[in-house]
């Protein structure tokens, strides 16, 4: 797997899964653009990818916002190329402190649509104009296996993550004419601080699980739900994702991928 004289574009990337699949990216070669709100973050992401390829850049991106879309899109150009490869990966769980409430407000769905499925329709839009021209690109959306099935303590986010697999596929469908691959990763159970608000809110949502701490919460699903009873890692999904971004993968489209330890097997 080599990916020298490529340039891929990272959603979220200052952080947690993004960072690791940034640094994984430019481990086989690409040069990185870092597309995030967290400046610093970004900032320290960026710099890393320096170090190991030799070429990175940001761009101070909220993905709800069409028109700092477009400048990502032509800041891409401008600072390290055309895009080869685009990561969506950008996602948050609901609106501010949706983890202390048992229930979704409206401001849960729409923050968690805007940002989850509208975001990605959003820098889809703009990238997919530089891979057509081209004829050529690998798009790997970043799912969950709360979209597999539904989820009774964040329907918001499930639901969100289940119209992720579909755009997956409609985008696969429209693209696959200009030699455009579009393949969705469904992470399983990773200890960031994403799902530590997770664990919180299963705690006061799922009778079973009251009283836990989110870290119990998280040790008891992956006992119980994991047949290879392990957690999993940014660098286990970002391994998955540069497989999809390859060569290697060049006759697979429209297709989503469980990095979740057997939890779903489907
Ligand atoms: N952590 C898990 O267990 C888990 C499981 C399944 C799926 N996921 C998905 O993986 C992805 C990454 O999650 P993570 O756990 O690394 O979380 P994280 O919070 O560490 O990373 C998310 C990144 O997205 C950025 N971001 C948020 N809103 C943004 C916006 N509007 N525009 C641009 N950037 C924005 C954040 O600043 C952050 O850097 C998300 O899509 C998440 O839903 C996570």
């Amino acid at each position: 797997m080599n990916f020298k004289g490529q340039v891929a574009v990272v959603t979220g990337g200052a952080t947690g899964i993004g960072r690791a699949i940034a640094l994984k990216l430019a481990d086989k070669g690409a040069a990185v653009m870092i597309a995030d709100i967290n400046v610093a973050k970004a900032k320290e992401t960026a710099e890393e990818i320096e170090e190991i390829s030799g070429a990175s850049s940001l761009f101070v991106t909220d993905v709800t916002n069409v028109a700092a879309c477009e400048g990502l899109a032509q800041a891409t150009i401008d600072s390290i190329g055309a895009a080869d490869i685009l990561i969506n990966n950008a996602g948050i769980a609901g609106s501010a402190d949706w983890q202390t409430r048992s229930y979704s407000t409206e401001e849960d769905w729409k923050q968690t649509y805007q940002v989850n499925v509208i975001g990605m329709s959003n820098i889809t839009s703009v990238f997919r104009s530089q891979m057509t021209r081209r004829r050529s690109g690998r798009i790997v959306n970043i799912a969950s296996i709360a979209g597999r099935e539904g989820r009774p303590s964040l329907p918001h986010y499930s639901a969100s993550k289940a119209a992720v697999i579909s755009l997956t596929q409609s985008t696969a469908l429209e693209l696959a004419r200009s030699n455009i691959t579009v393949n969705a990763i469904c992470p399983g159970l990773l200890w960031t601080p994403m799902w530590e608000q997770v664990g919180d809110r299963h705690a006061q949502a799922i009778p079973a699980y009251e009283g836990l701490t989110p870290r119990e919460v998280f040790d008891t699903m992956i006992a119980e739900r994991i047949p290879m009873k392990k957690e999993q890692t940014p660098e286990d999904v970002a391994d998955a994702v540069a497989f999809f971004a390859s060569d290697d993968a060049k006759n697979i489209t429209g297709q989503t991928l469980n990095v979740d330890g057997g939890f779903f097997m489907r």
